[in-house]
């Protein structure tokens, strides 16, 4: 009897890994996330018993909390019952998932696990819009935070983690997840730690499925960008590029389209 812990990707089907798509068609038990699609949930066996726990990305608010520890409790009832049970979280299980922690009541209660990544929408949704994470010459880093802290809450503010202060000097790439509701704040945390108004913002919502949207902007346009979760927020100068191949000339000196 093993549970595992299954990255189910951003959306798309396709991105799924092999083994993930294996175990969803041998699995005799599946705890879902609710934004898992309806695609990915297709490659589940018929009479499997497909529960889903409810949570939604960007809602990992207090009372998310509770939620959290009735999952816990039915992955240890399943994992004692079933064969094969598979948590499917999306994206990847370790990429602001709480993954961790439901491995940690697994071990508690001495049953078998294992984790198959999966394609986080922090890289993966980019890179289907066509944004690459890094570029030479234009971005070296890639960093990827949550807009939601324990002390927001959704829509009332920043907390005082992630520190917007020092993101705002890495100079880099910033990938925010579940920072829609808080877009406003971070656009002001970000200016005011001197980030210029019009350094290049995407916000690609439902990245990866027959419904993505993506919305260019600047960091100063982000509070008014009219879509919702589950959207990601790329903040630099790779989220203006993208638009169709582009290459950086040799010397570096010139971006052209071809
Ligand atoms: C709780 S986090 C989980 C992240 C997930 N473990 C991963 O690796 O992608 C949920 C956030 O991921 C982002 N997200 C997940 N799927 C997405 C998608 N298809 N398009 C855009 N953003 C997505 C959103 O920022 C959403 O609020």
């Amino acid at each position: 009897m093993t549970v595992y812990l299954v990255g189910a990707g951003p959306g798309d089907p396709g991105l799924l890994t092999l083994k993930a798509a294996e175990l969803l068609g041998r699995a005799d038990v599946v705890l879902h996330d609710r934004l898992v699609t309806r695609d990915v949930l297709s490659l589940v066996r018929s009479d499997a018993l497909c529960i889903d726990v409810g949570k939604r990305p960007g809602t990992d608010t207090p009372g998310a909390d509770r939620r959290q520890g009735e999952i816990g409790r039915l992955l240890v009832e399943h994992g004692r019952t079933s064969a094969v049970v598979v948590r499917l979280k999306g994206g990847d299980p370790f990429v602001f998932g709480r993954g961790a922690e439901e491995i940690e009541i697994l071990e508690e209660a001495g049953i078998a696990w294992q984790v198959v990544p999966g394609v986080t929408s922090a890289l993966g949704v980019l890179g289907a819009a066509g944004i690459p994470a890094t570029y030479r010459g234009l971005a070296s880093s890639v960093t990827v935070v949550t807009g939601q802290t324990r002390d927001s809450g959704a829509g009332s503010g920043l907390g005082h983690e992630p520190n917007w202060e020092a993101l705002a000097h890495t100079g880099g790439t910033l990938v925010v997840l579940m920072g829609m509701a808080s877009r406003a704040a971070i656009a002001a945390a970000l200016l005011a730690a001197g980030r210029a108004p019009d350094t290049p913002v995407a916000v690609i919502q439902d990245g990866t499925t027959p419904a993505q949207r993506m919305v260019r902007t600047t960091l100063a346009g982000l509070p008014v960008v009219e879509l919702g979760a589950p959207a990601v927020i790329v903040v630099g100068p790779v989220a203006d590029l993208g638009r169709g191949v582009r290459r950086r000339s040799e010397d570096g000196s010139a971006l052209t389209g071809s």
